[in-house]
């Protein structure tokens, strides 16, 4: 059985792509230092999974702890998930984000190195994007980060693209994802955010079950054609799904490539709000604000890239996106620690 490190596994993406893992025959070895995760997530997916999931309790910016667990699992591929995501503290700790996201990956790649595997799956976000130039982006839209996160994803992709140049690690799959939103059919996982919740799904169920007062809508005078941002939401296990498809074209030998990963259509935060409001049967209490700083009014992927290259597209709809991640929250509505 192929074993394969998957770091950051017990995170939002990492949790439900390594269940996924587990359905293909896989082995996944979550190494994670539960900086933004739960124990329990795990206890979630080894009953969903029915069997026992092998954790590394370790941090990526570790060279001996990455190493070990390479050697120790004899993992034949990596899926880099591991890494700190929240656009806004990242400009308040640009230090702590280049630290973990991309010496962290930089460790990652000598350790892969070191023990002669040379197959990697990365977490690259359509952030690099920037500001739109065209629509859909496509894979050769040019890349133009406007926040430290962003630049972070922007240095490995860079580095990525250095390493399979010069041949120290060859298959490298950058995929980019879009919005990433929804949760296990079970209700079992899903997305635990810490605090007040920075993304638009994670809140607007928090106003639907009780937990917070209205939806901040940031900005209804965009030009789209309700006035609210647009976004390519794509479902958290069509997601997890496309890792499998991009593990299958490297173990192919059918090389390195980069790819986005979205649905291809864009919903305004209206509709999103509206596509809870079905899931969970009541009306959702807006307040419409100003405009987040730094927002981009709409931005949505071509996905054609992955279909030719990979086989895959995304299956799930917003009406499954969101009666999703409703019921994850309204069976779990703190999260992992109910
Ligand atoms: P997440 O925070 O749920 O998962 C990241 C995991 O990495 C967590 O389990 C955390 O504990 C772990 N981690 C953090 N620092 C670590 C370290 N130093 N060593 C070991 N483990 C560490 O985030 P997610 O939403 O599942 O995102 C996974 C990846 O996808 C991230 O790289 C993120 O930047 C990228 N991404 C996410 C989105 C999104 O909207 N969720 C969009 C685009 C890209
Ligand atoms: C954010 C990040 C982006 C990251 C992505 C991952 C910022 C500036 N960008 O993108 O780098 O890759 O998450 O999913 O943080 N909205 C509201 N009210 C809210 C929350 C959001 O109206 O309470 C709106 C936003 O203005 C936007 C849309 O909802 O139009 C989606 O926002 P969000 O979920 O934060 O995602 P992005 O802005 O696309």
């Amino acid at each position: 059985m192929q074993s394969i490190l998957v770091t950051g596994g017990a995170g939002y993406i990492g949790s439900h792509t390594c269940l996924e893992l587990i359905k293909s025959g896989r082995k996944p070895i979550i190494f994670d230092n539960f900086s933004n995760a739960s124990s329990r997530a795990i206890e979630r997916m080894e009953e969903l999974a029915g069997t026992e999931i092998e954790v590394v309790n370790g941090d990526v910016r570790n060279y001996e702890q990455v190493s070990k667990a390479i050697e120790d699992y004899n993992c034949e591929a990596v899926i880099h998930f591991a890494g700190l995501k929240a656009v806004g503290e990242s400009e308040v700790r640009a230090m702590d984000y280049h630290d973990v996201n991309v010496i962290g990956t930089h460790v990652v790649l000598r350790a892969m190195k070191q023990a002669g595997i040379d197959k990697i799956v990365f977490s690259s976000s359509a952030t690099v994007y920037g500001v739109p130039k065209f629509l859909p982006y496509t894979e050769d839209h040019p890349r133009n980060a406007t926040s430290t996160y962003g630049q972070t994803k922007l240095s490995v992709e860079y580095m990525l693209e250095d390493v399979r140049r010069s041949g120290e690690i060859k298959n490298v799959a950058i995929l980019r994802y879009f919005n990433p939103i929804g949760a296990h059919s079970s209700g079992r996982i899903g997305e635990a955010p810490n605090g007040i919740p920075n993304n638009l799904a994670p809140y607007v169920v928090q106003v639907a079950c009780g937990k917070r007062d209205a939806v901040n809508i940031w900005g209804d005078d965009y030009d789209t054609p309700d006035g609210t941002g647009v976004r390519d939401y794509i479902h958290v296990v069509d997601l997890a799904q496309a890792h499998l498809a991009a593990l299958d074209h490297l173990d192919a030998g059918k090389g390195a490539f980069t790819v986005n990963l979205g649905t291809g259509n864009g919903s305004s935060v209206k509709e999103v709000i509206a596509g809870f409001e079905k899931a969970c049967g009541k009306s959702i209490p807006v307040s419409v604000g100003p405009r987040r700083a730094g927002d981009i009014a709409c931005f949505y992927a071509d996905p054609s890239s992955a279909e030719k290259l990979l086989g895959w597209t995304a299956k799930l709809n917003m009406d499954d996106m969101c009666r999703d991640q409703w019921r994850w929250q309204e069976n779990n509505p703190n999260g992992y620690e109910d």
